[in-house]
């Protein structure tokens, strides 16, 4: 018998050992503040579904009415007879949200980082990278083949002396999550940018966890702070607040001119679906009208933040929705999301390679979908768990 694949036996029995083999559950229910999952009606603390619009009426009633009169696949690359219509509407009401010059779309968030790191750099230029970015900006830099510097994470002074010490260099590209995916910190945007400029070092922040979230109204992390016109790439996502799925890059319409030519998932690989575009408008009208979920969402974080302190849980540097409840070592973070799990709470446990080794935790993802009554139970089944395992006194 073959033998070709029996090491695929020992890394997979190493990672159960190790408490880092990550069992998928399956979902039976819409998304929503509850779930079914494998069976069961749990309190659902780990989708990425910020504002509850991933089983909205309006988007699903955009969706299927999308589906009654263009249909459901694009059947062809953006470039070739992939650009709808509705992807040009969609496109303009992002840029117009987001107050930029042009948008484009993206099959997903992984997708737009995948396009626009190569189309800006390659051999020969350099990246300065933080340290913590998410595996889609890793995959992109590496992509593009250009020299990746990480600086430490959220660390001005070492993208200064990184910046200092490479004298040799095409292009630059500053690259910053915006929310961090595991931590729920901010990055300091304004000081990235005043970096960038001082150097004329391009800058590009992806807000996949900003969208919908930061600013006014959820309209990303530089409206938060005010940079309009200031950063040059912003890459988002409608796979999380927005409830859908696919990725955005924002920015000048130059910037977007060049995408088109050049980004390789634009034209290598199909648009996204008319039902996944027509619900992302709809999610754009919805918080243009108000920003009502976006405040609920905040309302929501604070209160659970501040309930697991008062517990005392370390709920590490978080200042979004996103609130990581560190637990060090991944056994006890599965342990314990396998005992909030009978009790009846969804919250997902995350430990290496997603996370360093000694720094695992569970996630909690907040969400506008939540009650006050959600979040009673949220910190009650937190209390028992964490007093039974004696994470908590
Ligand atoms: C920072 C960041 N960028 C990109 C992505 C990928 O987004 P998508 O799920 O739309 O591919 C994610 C999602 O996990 C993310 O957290």
């Amino acid at each position: 018998m073959s033998t070709k694949l029996a090491w695929i036996e020992t890394e997979l029995a190493a990672l159960k050992e190790q408490g880092l083999y990550n069992t998928i559950r399956s979902l039976n229910s819409p998304q929503g503040a509850w779930l079914e999952v494998d069976g069961r009606r749990v309190l659902n603390l780990c989708s990425n579904n910020y504002l509850g619009l991933a089983d909205h009426p309006r988007l699903k009633e955009a969706a299927k009415a999308a589906i009654d009169r263009m249909g459901i696949g694009p059947a062809a690359v953006r470039s070739i007879a992939g650009t709808t219509t509705l992807h040009l509407d969609l496109e303009a009401r992002l840029a117009a949200f987001k107050g930029v010059e042009a948008a484009l779309t993206f099959q997903s968030g992984f997708n737009a980082n995948i396009a626009v790191i190569p189309a800006l750099v390659g051999k020969g230029d350099v990246i300065f990278s933080d340290r913590l970015n998410h595996a889609s900006i890793i995959d992109g830099c590496r992509l593009s083949g250009a020299k990746i510097v990480a600086y430490d994470h959220n660390s001005v002074d070492d993208l200064r002396a990184k910046i200092a010490e490479t004298t040799e260099y095409g292009r630059r590209l500053i690259i910053s999550d915006g929310v961090f995916s595991m931590d729920g910190d901010i990055a300091p945007l304004p000081d990235l940018y005043a970096v960038a400029e001082e150097h004329d070092i391009l800058l590009m922040v992806d807000d996949a966890h900003g969208e919908g979230v930061l600013g006014k109204g959820g309209r990303g992390i530089v409206d938060h702070f005010g940079l309009h016109g200031k950063v040059d790439i912003e890459v988002g996502t409608m796979s999380k607040a927005f409830g859908v799925v696919g990725g955005i890059v924002a920015g000048r319409r130059l910037l977007v001119d060049w995408l088109r030519q050049r980004a390789r998932p634009f034209l290598f690989s199909s648009a996204m679906t008319l039902p996944d575009v027509a619900a992302c408008l709809a999610g754009v009208d919805l918080l243009e009208e108000s920003t009502e979920l976006v405040d609920r969402l905040w309302a929501n974080a604070r209160t659970f933040r501040e309930g697991m302190q008062a517990l005392g849980f370390d709920t590490g540097v978080s200042q979004t929705p996103i609130v990581p409840v560190m637990l060090g070592e991944a056994p006890l973070a599965q342990q314990f999301s396998r005992a909030l799990f009978e009790a009846g709470v969804f919250a997902m446990a995350i430990g290496f390679p997603t996370v360093p080794k000694g720094k695992a935790r569970i996630r909690v993802m907040n969400s506008a979908a939540h009650s006050p009554a959600d979040l009673e139970v949220a910190l009650a089944t937190f209390e028992r768990v964490g007093k039974s395992l004696g994470v908590i006194g």
